[in-house]
């Protein structure tokens, strides 16, 4: 059977499971399957998900945190916040605030709702509206990329992941270059869930390297 075929029909696939399951979004499933591979919803009560509508990364980091808060009966109160331009529909135990990342008062919000405390996780799936210009697009979300990393280096816990979208570019392997500076451990991931021609791939980045002073 053809390749494209298969990954046509996975692609059905997950859009029937997400609407089974009750998700947003069929994107959903590539979070599972990012956690799937790296764990990364372990130990984890706090979460900031930047670009987040509509919602579907929200539901399912709800579920492992729930799962993770009935594990320790419930000795941890669980925070989540999305970010994001556009406005979602609320999600039970969620806080949303709309706003473009780049905006400079975003950094005091996200201090006032975790209450100046680090965050376990910081996910995003943020991306640009494509212009079909190839290179143009991709300087773009990279741009994204670094206003994502900016805001995780001020607030993610050490020794913790940060998942970020990205595509696959020629400024891709510079900007990689530049986040192993960063992060101890940066793994390029493309889930299951993603579509065949898309060029859009996770980087799962994990302890942010402290600079001495
Ligand atoms: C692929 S969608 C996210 C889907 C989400 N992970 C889900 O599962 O429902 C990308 C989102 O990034 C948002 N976005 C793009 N640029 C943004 C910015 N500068 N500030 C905030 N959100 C932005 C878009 O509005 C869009 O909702």
């Amino acid at each position: 059977m053809p390749k494209q075929w298969i990954k046509e029909h996975q692609k059905e696939h997950f859009y029937r499971s997400a609407k089974k399951e009750g998700y947003r979004a069929r994107s959903a499933f590539k979070l599972i399957h990012i956690n799937d591979k790296f764990k990364i919803f372990r130990r984890v009560y706090t979460l900031l998900d930047l670009g987040c509508a509509p919602g579907s990364w929200l539901q399912v980091s709800k579920e492992f945190i729930d799962a993770n808060i009935q594990k320790d009966k419930g000795k941890i109160a669980p925070k989540l916040l999305g970010v994001d331009i556009e406005k979602i529909s609320p999600i039970e135990g969620v806080n949303f605030i709309q706003m473009d990342i780049n905006d400079n008062s975003l950094e005091s919000k996200i201090n006032g709702f975790f209450e100046n405390e680090q965050i376990d996780l910081i996910i995003s799936d943020c991306s640009i509206n494509k212009t079909g210009n190839k290179t143009l697009d991709q300087v773009s979300q990279i741009r994204i990329c670094n206003r994502v990393v900016e805001i995780a280096i001020q607030f993610l816990k050490p020794d913790r992941f940060l998942v970020l979208k990205c595509f696959e570019g020629s400024e891709l392997a510079s900007f990689i270059r530049n986040l192993k500076k960063k992060f101890q451990m940066v793994k390029k991931f493309i889930p299951g869930a993603t579509r065949s021609r898309s060029s859009e791939l996770y980087l799962i980045c994990k302890s942010i390297i402290k600079i001495k002073q």
